[in-house]
């Protein structure tokens, strides 16, 4: 199949309004050459600029791209480093980009453990494309689901003990406010490169009814022709969220 017949497999009329994307396998695409890890992640950088726009371009709503998770801090310290500088230089490189393509650039996760050039980069980029109304970009920094959930209870119950909330009125769209993903709908799609069958931690309130999509193809392997592919998949799927069609 040439990647012509692959773009022709997406029906514009059946977008996702969210994906999210769990980008895995950089450290494999270095091992299988021989190279550094770090060179693995360098080359996922070119992915998610790929990615990033062929989505706005395709018009989805909403991306949600997992860059750090809470766990990954119990990688080597060089390892640690290195990655957020790629992000801070991402971010300085790619905010031209993302305001010619209508990107609103967010984040979800605990921010305020990263260094403060990644900090200062996320602010900068967030602040000057506030007002774009194409995409909504959100990049997974220092995120977990489970201590994203654990510090919604723990604002609930603050607010609930200021009397501002009854605790018996507090249902799943209560809740889902007091997420990092407030405002926005849930994944329809969750992709996940390089093969691992698990979810990792992410977005664990956010996908109860997302379709799941894993491929082989590593993420510096993943490129415009690899998410048609994806897209295509979803496509075919018959959503039933419980129900009997
Ligand atoms: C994903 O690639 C990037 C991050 C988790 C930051 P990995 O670094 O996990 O690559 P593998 O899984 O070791 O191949
Ligand atoms: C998930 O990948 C986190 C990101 C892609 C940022 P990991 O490589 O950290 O996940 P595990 O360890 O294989 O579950
Ligand atoms: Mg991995």
């Amino acid at each position: 199949m040439t990647s012509e017949d692959v773009t022709l497999m997406v029906d514009d009329s059946k977008l996702p309004q969210h994906i999210a994307i769990i980008m895995d396998g950089n450290g494999r695409w270095a091992k299988r050459r021989g190279l550094l890890r770090i060179a693995g992640h360098s080359r996922g950088i070119d992915s998610v600029r790929a990615v990033v726009t062929e989505c706005a371009r395709l018009k989805i709503g909403y991306l949600t791209l997992y860059a750090f998770s809470y766990e990954n801090w119990q990688r080597p310290a060089d390892e640690i480093e290195a990655l957020m500088h790629l992000l801070t230089e991402y971010l300085i490189e790619e905010k031209q980009e993302l305001l010619d393509n209508g990107i609103a650039l967010g984040s979800i996760g605990d921010i305020s453990r990263l260094p403060e050039h990644s900090q200062n980069a996320l602010g900068d980029v967030a602040e000057m494309t506030r007002d774009m109304t194409g995409m909504k970009l959100n990049l997974a920094l220092n995120y977990s689901g489970r201590q994203e959930i654990l510090r919604a209870v723990q604002k609930i119950t603050r607010v609930c003990s200021e009397g501002a909330l009854d605790p018996s009125g507090i249902d799943e769209s209560t809740f889902g406010a007091f997420l990092d993903t407030y405002g926005q709908p849930d994944p329809d799609l969750l992709i996940r490169t390089s093969g691992e069958m698990r979810v990792s931690n992410f977005l664990l309130w956010q996908i109860a009814y997302t379709e799941i999509y894993v491929t082989d193809v590593l993420w510096p392997d993943f490129r415009e022709e690899e998410l048609h592919r994806a897209i295509a998949d979803y496509q075919k799927r018959t959503r039933k969220f419980g129900k009997v069609l």
